[in-house]
């Protein structure tokens, strides 16, 4: 009996081992952060501080509550002088589907389909004031 019971518990320890190894071996992969997000897909032409030389595309620090094409200085394609909105959560959804629907002749060529994302990046967007 006590050989016996020996030898499940010994059998029980290695399937639970081995249940765990499984679980360390395929671990969710962490959704990126809306931080994350902006840094890898805006980042090469957008910017968050006033200070940083100008890029290809307009400073977004304070974008939602503005209205489209107010970042003095920055040359915006014709399409802008027409926008009558300001920018918000299902403004800037839009613009991060495709922005030329928005905006007609919006030179940003950038395009988001996944809309996890889209609100991801939008949701580190209103934060930065
Ligand atoms: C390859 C460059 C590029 C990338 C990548 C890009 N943009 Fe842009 N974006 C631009 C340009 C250029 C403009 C100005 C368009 C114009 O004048 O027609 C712009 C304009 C905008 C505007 C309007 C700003 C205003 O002042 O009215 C928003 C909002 C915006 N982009 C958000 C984003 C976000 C968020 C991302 C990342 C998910 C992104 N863009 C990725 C180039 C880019």
């Amino acid at each position: 009996m006590g050989c016996r019971g020996g030898g499940l518990a010994v059998a029980a320890v290695l399937v639970l081992a081995g249940a765990a190894r499984a679980q360390m071996t395929l671990p969710d992969l962490p959704k990126p952060t809306g931080a994350e997000l902006f840094k890898q897909q805006c980042q090469t032409c957008h910017t968050l501080k006033p200070s940083d030389p100008p890029r290809q595309g307009p400073l977004l620090l304070g974008i939602f509550g503005r209205k489209p094409g107010s970042v003095p200085g920055f040359h915006y394609s014709a399409g802008f002088a027409k926008a009558d909105f300001v920018w918000d959560d299902s403004h800037l959804d839009a613009m991060l589907t495709n922005p030329q629907a928005l905006i007609p002749g919006a030179v940003m060529p950038y395009r988001q389909k996944d809309p996890a994302t889209r609100q991801a990046i939008i949701a580190f967007l209103r934060d930065q004031t």
